[in-house]
């Protein structure tokens, strides 16, 4: 297991290893968290097809995972960030041709996050990213997940986060604190995940 900084080190470790390879996150992608993240789904939403799930912020690793999960599931996936900030639209395009689930961009987070079973975020400067923070921060206004955006999604949301988070950045303390909050559960759940993905390698699963 990796966890590397280009996605494209991960590929050349995948092509010259005579062993499984898993991608412990790149810059273009975190499939080990999605996979926490559909389990938790599991236990809260109760499915994982025939969802919605909003995922409001950058256009990142996790919104790609995202994306490439709904050519998996039927899971309508809603990236809603701000302009400029938008996931690969070849991945975007990729997961909708699967024909599973689909894959849209919103640029208006209140509107998009209306019947969500799932509201998640992420924060706005990943790794590498850091130095322009504050810059994101201005460009990101609007597209923080706090009670209104959660009560715009409506009551059966549930909200997710990979984390770490920056708490009044990205989302607030009194929604990670919220009865709707299950980051902690789906922090645990990496682990569990992570042992289905090392017994699935083994040929166990
Ligand atoms: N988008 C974040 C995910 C951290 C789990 C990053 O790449 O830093």
């Amino acid at each position: 297991m990796a966890r590397l900084f280009a996605h494209a080190d991960i590929l050349e470790l995948a092509e010259f290893s005579t062993s499984p390879v898993v991608n412990g996150l790149t810059d273009y992608n975190h499939p080990c968290q999605i996979m926490a993240d559909a389990l938790t789904m599991l236990e809260t939403v109760g499915r994982v097809d025939d969802t919605k799930v909003v995922y409001v912020g950058d256009g990142n690793n996790i919104a790609h995972s995202w994306a490439r999960l709904a050519a998996r599931f039927r899971v309508d996936v809603v990236i809603a960030c701000p302009k400029g900030y938008e996931p690969d639209p070849a991945t975007v395009a990729a997961a909708n041709a699967a024909g599973v689930g689909t894959v849209s961009v919103s640029h208006a987070p209140m509107e998009a996050v209306k019947g969500a079973d799932v509201v998640y975020t992420d924060v706005w400067a990943s790794m590498g990213q850091k130095a322009e923070a504050a810059e994101r921060i201005a460009r990101f206004k609007g597209f923080q997940v706090d009670e209104a955006m959660m009560a715009a999604a409506g009551p059966q949301a549930w909200f997710q986060h990979c984390l770490p988070a920056e708490r009044g950045v990205e989302t607030t303390d009194a929604v990670v604190e919220s009865a709707r909050s299950v980051v902690f559960q789906e922090a645990e759940n990496r682990m569990h995940a992570q042992n289905a993905i090392m017994l699935h390698c083994l040929g166990l699963a």
